[in-house]
C-alpha cells in the first residue's frame, strides 16, 4: 500500500476510532443465552447509530464463494475466522467468541477483531486467548519503519511457539486503509524469502494473530465461509490495524 498523507491520516484515525467502539460495544453485548445472530444484529445497529457502513456485508472475494451473508464475523470455539452468525448457535458458560469488526466511514476502513471469554472458561483455553493479545503485541512492536513485514512475522511466531499452539497458515493480516484488503499480506509465521517489503511511515497495517490451541490445520464449513480446526479445539483471534511511523508504531483501532 502507499502510505497514507496526513490528511488521509486524519481520516484514517477517525474510521478506526469507529470501528474500536463497534467492536467495544459488541463485545459487551455478548453473554450466555444470546445467539451469533443476535451479536451480529446488535453491531449492525451500533454501526448504523455511529453512522459507518460494514464493508463485510455482501462482501464476494471469488465467483465461487458465496456473498458474506453478515454485518461482522462471529466465531465460536472450534470456530478460527470467518463465522456466520445464526439463531441456532446459542452462547454458552465458557465459550470464547470472537469477533471481527471491520467498519467503513469517510472512505476509510478500521478492522479490529478480539475474543471474549464468557463465564468459565477453561484454563487452557484462557492461556490461549492471553498468548494470542501477546502475540498480537510482538507483533505491533515489530512494525517500525526500515523493519520488513517478516519481522512482524517473526515476532508472532516466536512469541506463540513456546507455548506449542498451532499457528493458521491459510489466513493473514494485510494492508489496510481505502479498501478493507491492500497488499502486503502479513503471515503470523516466518517463510524465508518471504515478507520482504520494507515498512515505511504512513502504512497501515491490520496485524491479526489466528493461534489454535491444538494443530494449526483449519477446513472450510459447508456454508463457505466459517474457518473451524480440523482437530476441533478452540481458537483465538486479536487484530489491530496499526500505523508505522517514524518512531513507535502507533495502534489505530482504539477507543478516544
Ligand atoms: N476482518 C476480516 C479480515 O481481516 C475480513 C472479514 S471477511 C468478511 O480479513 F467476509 F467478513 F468480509
Ligand atoms: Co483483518
Amino acid at each position: 500500500m502507499k502510505p497514507l498523507s496526513s490528511e488521509e491520516l486524519v481520516k484514517m484515525r477517525e474510521a478506526c476510532r469507529i470501528a474500536a467502539e463497534v467492536l467495544d460495544r459488541t463485545c459487551k453485548f455478548v453473554e450466555e443465552g444470546v445467539t451469533t445472530y443476535d451479536i451480529d444484529q446488535f453491531a449492525k445497529r451500533t454501526m448504523a447509530e455511529l453512522g459507518c457502513t460494514s464493508p463485510c456485508i455482501n462482501y464476494k472475494p471469488a465467483s465461487n464463494i458465496p456473498a458474506f451473508p453478515r454485518y461482522i464475523c462471529v466465531s465460536v470455539n472450534e470456530e478460527v475466522i470467518h463465522g456466520i452468525g445464526t439463531l441456532n448457535r446459542v452462547i454458552r458458560d465458557g465459550d470464547i467468541v470472537s469477533l471481527d469488526v471491520v467498519t467503513a466511514y469517510n472512505g476509510f476502513v478500521g478492522d479490529n477483531t478480539r475474543t471474549v471469554l464468557v463465564g468459565n472458561v477453561p484454563a487452557d483455553v484462557r492461556k490461549l486467548c492471553e498468548v494470542t493479545e501477546g502475540a498480537l503485541y510482538a507483533g505491533i512492536s515489530a512494525a517500525r519503519a526500515g523493519n520488513r513485514v517478516s519481522d512482524i512475522s517473526r515476532a508472532v511466531e516466536r512469541f506463540v511457539k513456546p507455548h506449542g499452539y498451532g499457528i493458521v497458515r491459510e489466513f493473514c493480516g494485510h494492508g489496510v486503509g481505502r479498501s478493507m484488503h491492500d497488499e502486503p499480506q502479513v503471515p503470523n509465521y516466518y517463510s524465508r524469502g518471504e515478507g520482504k517489503m520494507k515498512l515505511r511511515p504512513g502504512m497501515t497495517l491490520a496485524i491479526e494473530p489466528m493461534i489454535c490451541l491444538g494443530s494449526r490445520f483449519v477446513k472450510t464449513e459447508a456454508d463457505g465461509w466459517t474457518i473451524t480446526t480440523r482437530d476441533g479445539k478452540p481458537a483465538a483471534h486479536y487484530e489491530h490495524t496499526i500505523l508505522v511511523t517514524e518512531g513507535d508504531p502507533e495502534v489505530l483501532t482504539v477507543l478516544s
